[in-house]
């Protein structure tokens, strides 16, 4: 099964059911958001059911485009937020340039193999970057999240040197507690700000 097929068939399920649905955002995260410019174009990546944006907009981000890789996904976001603008593509094909990008929670579920490729593009992309990811050396390094896309664990100093055209200016780490009914898991996210150089 291709990688975007697997995407499709998670979003076949209750979306409210995703461990990621509407985890709200730390407050570590907001004081990264706070130094954005709100008017610019803000760039949502692999933006799921559109929950994130919808949160990025009430924020008072007024320029948003979310994309993802899932038609299903996409589906869903254009229904429950029709105001919002949102467009089906993988990450590594997105044409916008000059813009501010939202990625979140989507780094961990990149390969190895494919990790260069998927930062290079938020390089090319991007003024400034927020990237969330988790990261945490004592959690298993299997897959934790079955049948929810499977997680890597990429080492953030390897995620900074992927980044040429930038500069890291700011990161956070905190905890985050999925939507996952009968387990008491906790991830550690990282959040990196950078900016172009
Ligand atoms: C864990 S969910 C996170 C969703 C959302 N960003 C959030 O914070 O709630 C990962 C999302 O990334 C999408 N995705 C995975 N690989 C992608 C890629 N290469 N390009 C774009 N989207 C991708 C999946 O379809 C899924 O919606």
């Amino acid at each position: 099964m291709g990688l975007s097929n697997e995407w499709e068939q998670i979003y076949l399920q209750d979306y409210k059911s995703l461990p990621w649905f509407n985890l709200p955002f730390s407050k570590e995260l907001q004081s990264l958001l706070n130094s954005l410019d709100k008017e610019k174009k803000l760039i949502v990546t692999g933006c799921g059911a559109g929950d994130t944006a919808h949160r990025l907009n009430k924020l008072g981000f007024n320029n948003i485009r979310g994309y993802d890789i899932s038609k299903n996904a996409i589906g869903v976001a254009r229904k429950n937020f029709p105001r919002l603008n949102f467009k089906v593509s993988k990450t590594e094909e997105i044409k916008d340039k000059n813009c501010n990008i939202f990625d979140q929670y989507v780094v961990h579920h990149i390969s190895k193999s494919g990790l260069k490729r998927y930062i290079n593009k938020l390089d090319k992309m991007g003024d400034n970057i927020i990237c969330i990811f988790f990261y945490g050396k004592k959690e298993k390094r299997k897959s934790i999240i079955k049948k929810r896309g499977k997680v890597y664990h990429h080492n953030p100093k390897k995620i900074e040197r992927l980044f040429r055209n930038h500069i890291l200016t700011k990161q956070a780490s905190y905890s985050v507690r999925p939507n996952v009914p009968d387990k008491e898991i906790k991830y550690t996210a990282i959040a990196q700000h950078y900016i172009k150089k």
